[in-house]
């Protein structure tokens, strides 16, 4: 078949090449002309382990093709996936001006046939006011919701081997194209679930919320773990192999980051608030992640003898989660806003973010390597659970350091190792070891 993508960030980008490597022919169009230039060279503008691999494969196979304007090419296509950004507005709400601009534009190329997609996270309704505005222009058939659950850093695999796949739509012959379009993976036994538009995309935003939830509940008890004494990690672990809940998503950290969490849960409770609605659960969850930054700067004064001013502290990790360059929404922002806040001195270091930090952190002093970063620091705090900082070598790291403060808001560092290393070990809802 042949598709277009409308966007190629994290999601569009990903979903596009992998569409291609199960077979289709695409076209993958963005406003950003610099991102089209660097994908017309087989070069990826994000990093996502193993896409640009996938992505030189299927440009040398022929299937796959860069625009940055909506062109003539978007005639011939039999569906077109609208995967531009959905951030949030100021007062919560999910900014849905791109996905108009998108539509509009689509509009004036399509076929009357061709099946337009929405797989950007909308609120529900968005669907069906995007099909009245194609309707206007003469399209014939249901626009169909397709809600994304790709995590960055996994996206691949997620694309091959997604729990389960949501089409909302109320016509067969969008339903038909979708079954088409996904049939690889449904010969695999991947579950396509149909339902109306409205509940599809409300799917999107349950999932969220419920994972977010699971995480906001974690750290909470986190943080009782410290009080009563008790080990966190034992704890998940053991509640997570109670199947009916699951061990996924419960590692207690720093809160939740990125660019969708955040933002789905802050939509979710606008829609709720508009609809004259409750989500109580909602609220608290909301407000749990909101003020995590800020126990996290305590917890690092804490560890500091109550005293940040002219401390020096090394940040070890950057981006919201491991494996991604993304900077939206991390919880590094509010945590070193709240570190400089109480006259501390920050040096940070990040495998894949650098490139990225002038446009969240303004000047930030940067070094290119772990050990760089924590030449004569006060105290290292690690706030991205990246594989290398597992391995950080902490008998260099003691040798470098003026202080011997460790704050490890991950819990990836073996605390025995850090103690036998002559460090002092803090971490995440555990007994603070001593020597
Ligand atoms: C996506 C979804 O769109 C979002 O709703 C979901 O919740 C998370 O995933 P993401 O891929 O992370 O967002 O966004 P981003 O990386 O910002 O990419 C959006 C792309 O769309 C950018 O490359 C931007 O240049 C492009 N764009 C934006 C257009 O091509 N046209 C526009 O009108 C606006
Ligand atoms: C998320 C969704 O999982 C995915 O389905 C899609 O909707 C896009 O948004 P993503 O934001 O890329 O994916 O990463 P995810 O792995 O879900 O992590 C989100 C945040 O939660 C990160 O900050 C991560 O560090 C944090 N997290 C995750 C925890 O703190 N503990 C956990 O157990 C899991």
């Amino acid at each position: 078949m042949k598709l277009a993508f409308i966007g190629t960030g994290y999601v569009g980008l990903v979903s596009g090449v992998m569409m291609s490597h199960l077979g289709h022919h695409v076209i993958c169009i963005d406003v950003d002309k610099s991102k089209i230039n660097l994908l017309k060279e087989q070069k990826s503008p994000i990093f996502e382990p193993n896409l640009e691999s996938y992505l030189l494969n299927c440009s040398n196979q022929g299937r796959i093709e860069f625009s940055h304007g909506y062109d003539n090419k978007l005639s011939e296509v039999d569906c077109v996936f609208i995967t531009v950004g959905t951030p949030s507005m100021e007062d919560g709400g999910a900014d849905l001006s791109y996905i108009y601009e998108a539509a509009d534009k689509v509009a004036q190329h399509i076929r009357p046939e061709c099946v337009v997609v929405i797989k950007s996270t909308v609120p529900p309704g968005t669907c069906q006011s995007v099909q009245n505005l194609l309707i206007k222009n003469g399209f014939k058939n249901s626009v169909v919701s397709n809600p994304e659950f790709l995590r960055e850093g996994s996206a691949i695999s997620d694309f091959l081997n997604p729990d389960r796949i949501v089409v909302g739509t109320s016509d067969q012959h969008s339903a038909l194209i979708m079954e088409q379009i996904y049939l690889p993976l449904i010969n695999q036994g991947i579950k396509l679930v149909f339902t109306d538009l409205i509940t599809s995309e409300l799917i999107k935003y349950a999932s969220n919320s419920f994972l977010a939830a699971k995480i906001a509940f974690i750290n909470e008890m986190a943080d009782l773990c410290e009080i009563v004494g008790a080990d966190v990690e034992v704890l998940s672990e053991a509640v997570g192999l109670d199947k009916r809940i699951g061990a996924s998503f419960l590692k207690a950290g720093p809160g939740f980051g990125g660019s969708c969490f955040p933002k789905d849960i802050l939509a979710l409770q606008k829609l709720t608030m508009a609809s004259k609605g409750q989500f109580l659960l909602l609220d608290a969850l909301i407000t749990a992640n909101q003020t995590r930054a800020d126990k996290m700067v305590q917890k690092i004064k804490a560890a500091l003898s109550n005293n940040l001013k002219n401390k020096t502290i090394a940040i070890l990790g950057l981006t919201y989660k491991a494996g991604t360059d993304d900077l939206r929404s991390s919880p590094s922002i509010p945590i070193i806003e709240g570190l400089k806040k109480e006259g501390a001195n920050i040096i940070a270091y990040d495998p894949k973010a650098l490139k990225n930090v002038s446009k969240y952190f303004g000047s930030l002093d940067c070094r290119n390597s772990s050990i760089d970063a924590i030449s004569d620091a006060d105290a290292l705090v690690i706030i991205t659970e990246w594989p290398e900082f597992k391995d950080l070598d902490l008998a260099t790291a003691k040798k470098v350091m003026k202080g011997n403060v460790i704050v490890d808001l991950r819990n990836i560092l073996n605390p025995e190792r850090v103690i036998s290393n002559g460090f002092e070990y803090h971490s995440i809802g555990r007994r603070k070891l001593t020597s």
